[in-house]
């Protein structure tokens, strides 16, 4: 697929989600099928710079191209500060988070909150755009602040005059929080309304929801998120299904080991000892959730304080598996069921 000016493998895209797309997980889900991946947002606020994790969400050091970084904030000269600082450290795309309802975000009037004042929409883009011309910038929104205040059509005409080049929507509001189902009627309205490309996003967890809302919205290109998480072999199973219809067999309970180990190395390695095995926790337990007899193993491996003791429990974790499974076995034979209500997006701002 052509995407402002870049060639990507495919049109599917891994959504932004802080404290889960850093660069391992962007790496992963790129060689596993994602045509883009964008980074966890970094915060607009000048002061937090300085910080190992802002430094740590703009090191882009040997990820795949296109790079896109997310940025947040209500400012407009910070927003166009901080969309400098990141093209400056390598980003190729700059993507705008008015997404987001995580409180943290909303009471500094910033993500998805933004939507309600359209004027202070306008000079954010148009400050962020200005700020790298040489730079695709997106936004990322959803469909309005409320159900009877749904202006994204309204948005994607303000997008559209300050020179976004891609518009990315999850198709709920902001009150929605991730309760209900994402409405695709929205997406598809903004569509048909959108002279540039239109990323649809919202509950996309199997090749056939893929393929559903493609069809339905007419959107470009998808942006999956939560799905995702523990199983970035989905890319490939939907880039599969699109093109022919067709499922690619599942994962080998023997492939997943060893792409869970090698990622669990890369993070060791991104984050250093203490806190790559605590975010290592979190992956790991996405991968297994929903697996026969994993409650237990996932009460364990949340104890183990080192990185040999968690490799080594992952380890026999999935060597057992594989003695009795080909495939994963999961209790609830829909994998995704778990994953989605599993949503929070409340502490992972700063
Ligand atoms: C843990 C988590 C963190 C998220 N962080 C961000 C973020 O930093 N920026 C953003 O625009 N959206 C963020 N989101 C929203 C997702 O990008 C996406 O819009 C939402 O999860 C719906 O897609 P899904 O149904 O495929 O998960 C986050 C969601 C989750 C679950």
């Amino acid at each position: 697929m052509e995407f402002l000016g870049f060639t990507l493998r495919n049109n599917l895209f891994v959504a932004p989600m802080a404290g889960v797309t850093d660069r391992p997980f962007r790496q992963l889900c790129k060689s596993l099928g994602a045509g883009l991946a964008v980074s966890e947002m970094v915060t607009s606020n000048s002061l937090l710079y300085g910080s190992a994790k802002t430094r740590r969400r703009a090191n882009h050091e040997g990820e795949v191209a296109p790079i896109s970084v997310q940025i947040a904030g209500a400012d407009p000269a910070m927003m166009a500060a901080a969309a400098r600082y990141n093209v400056d450290r390598g980003a190729q795309i700059v993507d705008i988070n008015m997404g987001c309802p995580a409180k943290k975000i909303c009471n500094v009037m910033a993500g998805s909150a933004l939507l309600r004042d359209e004027p202070l929409v306008g000079k954010i883009l148009a400050a962020v755009v200005n700020a790298v011309p040489q730079t695709p910038v997106t936004l990322k929104i959803r469909t309005g602040w409320d159900t009877s205040n749904r202006n994204a059509l309204s948005i994607l005409k303000i997008a559209e005059q300050s020179g976004i080049r891609a518009l990315a929507m999850h198709g709920r509001t902001r009150a929605c929080g991730y309760s209900g189902h994402a409405e695709y009627d929205t997406i598809r309205a903004v569509k048909a309304a959108a002279r540039i490309p239109l990323i649809a996003n919202g509950d996309i967890v199997s090749p056939e929801t893929a393929k559903f809302v493609l069809d339905s919205t007419g959107a470009d290109a998808l942006m999956i998120g939560r799905a995702a998480q523990g199983r970035p072999w989905l890319f490939r199973e939907i880039e599969h299904f699109l093109k022919t219809g067709t499922h690619l067999l599942p994962p080998r309970v023997t492939e997943i080991h060893r792409i869970l180990l090698a990622h669990l190395e890369d993070l060791y390695l991104f984050y250093g000892t203490e806190t790559g095995v605590r975010i290592a926790r979190k992956h790991i337990s996405w991968y297994t959730k929903g697996l026969v007899g994993s409650a237990a193993f996932r009460h364990m491996m949340n104890q183990l304080p080192t990185i040999a003791l968690q490799r080594q429990a992952v380890n026999d974790f999935f060597l057992t598996l594989a003695e009795h499974h080909e495939h994963l076995p999961y209790v609830n034979s829909d994998p995704a069921a778990p994953v989605l209500s599993n949503a929070h997006c409340e502490d992972l701002a700063a």
